[in-house]
C-alpha cells in the first residue's frame, strides 16, 4: 500500500490514479477528506493524522508540510516505512542562497537522515503554473505577467506522476535525484500562444515591469517572490536545458506544452 501526501494536488492526483490502475492499494491524504474528490478506489485520510500503517512507501510532498516533515518521518520509521520518494524541485541545483532550493535540499537530507530508500524527484516548472492564468484566458485573452520572454522547459504533472508511481513501485530509482523538464524550452509568451491555439481564441502576453509582477504575485511569501523573478529574469532569451529523464524512466517521450493545453482546454475557454 502506498501513502500519497497533497494527494489533491497537481501531481498527487495523478499519481494516486495511476497506482490504482496499476492494481496498487491506495491512501490518499488530504486536509479535507470530505472535499477531496478522489477516485473511488483510493482510501482517502486526514493529513493532521498521518496515518501511515501498513504503508509500504510514501509520496511526500513538502507543499502539505510547510510546517516541516519531523512527525512524518519518524511515523514513517516506526511504521516500517520501506521507502520515501520526495517531491522535490529542480530548484535544489541553483545553489545556497536560493529560499525554494533550500528548503527542497534540506528536506531531501532529512530524508536521506532517516536512513529509508528515498528518491528525490527534481522537476522544473510545472505546465500546470499556467492554470493561475485561467481568468486572465477567459476574460480578455490577454495574460499579464514578468518576463514575456523569459524560458522554462514546462513539465507535464502526467508525467511526474508517472515518474513518481516508478519509483514508490520499482527498485531502480531508488537512491537516486532524477531531474525532470518537458519536451522543449519555451517562453511565457509562447505558452499563452500554444494555450490560445488550443482553445481556438488567440491568447497574448503581456510583459509587467517588474514592480507590477511583484505586486500581481503578492500571495506569495516575499523571499519566494525574489527567487522566481531571478530566475525569469535570468531565463530571459535563454533556451533552458531539455531533461531526457521522462522518457528513460518511463519509456515515453515526455508530453509536449501543447498536449498539456489541449488536455485543459476546459480550464480556459
Ligand atoms: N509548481 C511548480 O512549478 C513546481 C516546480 C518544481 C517543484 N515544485 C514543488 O512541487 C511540490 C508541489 O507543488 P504544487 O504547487 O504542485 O502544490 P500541489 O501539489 O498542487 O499542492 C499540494 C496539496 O497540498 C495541500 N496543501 C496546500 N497547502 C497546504 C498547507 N498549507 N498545509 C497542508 N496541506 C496543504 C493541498 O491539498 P489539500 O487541500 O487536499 O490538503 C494541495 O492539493 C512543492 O514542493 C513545489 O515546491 C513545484
Amino acid at each position: 500500500m502506498f501513502v500519497i501526501t497533497g494527494a489533491t494536488g497537481n501531481v498527487g492526483r495523478h499519481v494516486v490514479a495511476e497506482l490504482l490502475d496499476a492494481g496498487h492499494k491506495v491512501r490518499a491524504l488530504s486536509r479535507d477528506p470530505a472535499t477531496a474528490s478522489l477516485p473511488d478506489g483510493a482510501e482517502v485520510a486526514r493529513t493532521a493524522d498521518l496515518p501511515l500503517e501498513g504503508a509500504t512507501g510514501v509520496l511526500l510532498n513538502p507543499a502539505a508540510f510547510w510546517n516541516g516533515v519531523d512527525e512524518l518521518l519518524d511515523r514513517a520509521r516506526r511504521a516500517g516505512v520501506r521507502r520515501i520518494v520526495v517531491l522535490s524541485s529542480s530548484a535544489v541545483l541553483a545553489g545556497e542562497g536560493n529560499p525554494i532550493g533550500d528548503h527542497h535540499l534540506a528536506l531531501e537530507r532529512q530524508v536521506e537522515a532517516t536512513g529509508l530508500e528515498w528518491t528525490h524527484l527534481r522537476p522544473g516548472a510545472f505546465a500546470a503554473n499556467a492554470l493561475g492564468w485561467a481568468d486572465q484566458i477567459r476574460g480578455n485573452g490577454v495574460v499579464r505577467g514578468p518576463h514575456a520572454r523569459a524560458h522554462t522547459v514546462p513539465i507535464d504533472e502526467r508525467d511526474i506522476a508517472a515518474v513518481a508511481a516508478r519509483a514508490l513501485t520499482g527498485d531502480d530509482l531508488a537512491g537516486t535525484r532524477p531531474e525532470l523538464s518537458g519536451p522543449e524550452s519555451l517562453t511565457f509568451a509562447d505558452q499563452a500562444r500554444i494555450i490560445g491555439e488550443a482553445i481556438g481564441r488567440p491568447v497574448t502576453y503581456e510583459e509587467l515591469s517588474p514592480e507590477a509582477a511583484r505586486a500581481a504575485m503578492a500571495y506569495a511569501p516575499e523571499p519566494v517572490v525574489d527567487a522566481l523573478l531571478a530566475f525569469w529574469a535570468e531565463a530571459v532569451d535563454r533556451p533552458q536545458p531539455v531533461s531526457s529523464e521522462v522518457e528513460r524512466i518511463t519509456g515515453r517521450p515526455a508530453r509536449t506544452f501543447a498536449e498539456w493545453a489541449a488536455e485543459h482546454v476546459r480550464d480556459f475557454a
